[in-house]
């Protein structure tokens, strides 16, 4: 308030302290007005915690029922000070007595201002703004029932939703948190930002190798809650990132989940790298373990045939997906997966000899990619950068599940998932952002042992005589192993 009159001269001490008085005054009532309002909002949105403030108010019930206060006078000495008066000692106690309830009330209310101004400097520096330089203002910031991790709800000024969600590492960084995921409530006109100031764990281990089954399987964990896929919602999957990221190890909890949980899913598993992950799944009654391109062609030859009986089949029966057929025909109904670890190796066609086989497959592989969804024909294929060169862009835009481990760099990272993000995940084994629909989160993904593999899959294997090593090398084969 202005405390010098028109002549430039100060006002007499009384007014002064007046208009002191009937600011305080003002305050108060505001203060108290948006103490109450917080209260009512906190019950409404079940967010009031009734649990400690029933704790607090017994609490400070007590404390006056055994005259505590009265003692705390005592002990600081300040007995002068105590309401003797009915009326004001009425008022004292119903205020003190009262105080666990406004107490949060209040918190809420500091909070809530903090808040403001933080997100208003959030907002600038991010660059978070419309038209007119509005800031997107915070509706609240609690914790949510995980107990790990907030929301923060923001009205969205108009913003559009992917303007937050671009800005996500700046706001980590400016908030310094880290936010899981950014969603949009389009009826309300806000945006709510989960994020938590944990880091995520470095270790997920798959402990229990559930039985899903409808071919679901678990992605990771964020810091909230796991994350499943499923081949129905998600026909077909990129793996990507760079060596050491964790792309076979995913697949390997991936195909033991599959195949132990769907009994009638058959597998098609091809690394031509010559890495010896999937000897895992040999010896299971309904998958192939693929070890050189010859064999490729072939199985993927018959995958066509069969892909193009199933649309027939559809198409003479006017349907547009095998989940509609009624009939019990395994033939048309049982689902297929397709798995090549080292894509590349085919879709780079690093082999001198057998180029037109490498075409052919690549044919084929695009053909699943682009019809398999319909007849139950699914494809994962896992590969370091899944750049133009390494994988056919039409492949590309119908692997809609995508996992990207750590990229080496922004391009790399954009190539993949549109986004820098999967260059700055941190150097942990198994860290990787899942990329599905509009969600793209980051998640630790499960760990399974090659020994706890063994020993699930062990129930489900064919036994036969001969131990079944690759005994089908091609010479042409690039037989570098990655570990
Ligand atoms: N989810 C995970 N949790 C813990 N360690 C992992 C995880 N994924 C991979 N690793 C470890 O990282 C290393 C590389 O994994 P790998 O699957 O071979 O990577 P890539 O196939 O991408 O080269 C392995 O030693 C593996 O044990
Ligand atoms: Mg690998």
């Amino acid at each position: 308030m202005n405390s010098f009159n028109k002549n430039n001269k100060p006002h007499p001490p009384s007014e002064k302290w007046e208009d002191r008085l009937f600011d305080t005054v003002v305050m108060f009532f505001q203060l108290s007005f948006l103490v109450v309002k917080e209260i009512v909002l906190g019950i409404v949105r079940g967010t009031f915690p009734w649990l400690h403030v029933g704790i607090g108010l017994v609490f400070t019930y007590l404390i006056f029922q055994y005259g505590f206060d009265r003692s705390l006078f005592q002990f600081f000495d300040m007995v002068r000070w105590y309401p003797r008066n009915a009326t004001l000692y009425s008022l004292y106690y119903k205020f003190w007595v009262s105080s666990p309830l406004w107490g949060w009330g209040l918190y809420q209310v500091i909070q809530k201002r903090r808040l403001r101004n933080r997100m208003e400097e959030v907002s600038h520096s991010v660059g978070l703004k419309n038209g007119i330089g509005k800031v997107s203002t915070p509706v609240f910031d609690q914790r949510n029932y995980d107990g790990v991790t907030r929301t923060l709800r923001l009205a969205k000024s108009g913003l559009p939703i992917q303007d937050f969600q671009k800005s996500k590492s700046a706001l980590e960084s400016a908030m310094n948190v880290y936010v899981d995921d950014i969603r949009e409530n389009r009826a309300k006109g806000t945006v709510d930002i989960v994020y938590s100031s944990d880091p995520l764990t470095d270790h997920f281990e798959l402990s229990e190798i559930a039985r899903y089954g409808d071919c679901r399987f678990t992605i990771g964990t964020t810091r909230s809650q796991k994350i499943y896929g499923s081949l129905k919602e998600t026909p077909h999957l990129l793996i990507a990132g760079q060596t050491g990221g964790g792309k076979s190890t995913f697949l390997r909890q991936l195909l033991t989940t599959l195949s132990i949980s769907n009994v009638d899913l058959e597998m098609t598993l091809v690394d031509l790298k010559g890495g010896l992950e999937f000897q895992l799944f040999e010896n299971l009654p309904k998958t192939k373990v693929i070890p050189d391109l010859e064999q490729t062609v072939r199985e993927l030859s018959s995958i066509e045939e069969r892909l193009h009986d199933r649309m027939r089949y559809l198409k003479s029966r006017g349907l547009v997906s095998i989940d509609q057929v009624r009939e019990n025909l395994d033939q048309m109904t049982t689902r297929h997966l397709v798995v090549v670890d080292e894509a590349a190796e085919i879709f780079l066609g690093a082999y001198d000899l057998g180029t037109a086989r490498l075409q052919e497959a690549r044919r084929i592989l695009s053909q699943i990619a682009r019809q398999g969804r319909a007849v139950g024909i699914h494809l994962v294929l896992a590969t370091q950068r899944p750049d133009a060169k390494s994988l056919d862009t039409q492949v590309k835009a119908n692997l809609t599940g995508i996992l990207c481990f750590q990229m080496p760099n922004n391009t790399s990272s954009i190539t993949v998932l549109d986004s820098g993000r999967a260059s700055l995940l941190p150097d942990i084994p198994g860290r990787a952002l899942w990329k599905h629909g509009a969600t793209l989160v980051e998640v630790q993904t499960p760990f399974l042992s090659i020994e706890r593999a063994q020993e699930a899959l062990a129930p489900y294997k064919i036994k036969r005589g001969n131990s079944n090593l690759r005994s089908t090398h091609d010479s042409s084969q690039n037989l570098e192993m990655d570990t």
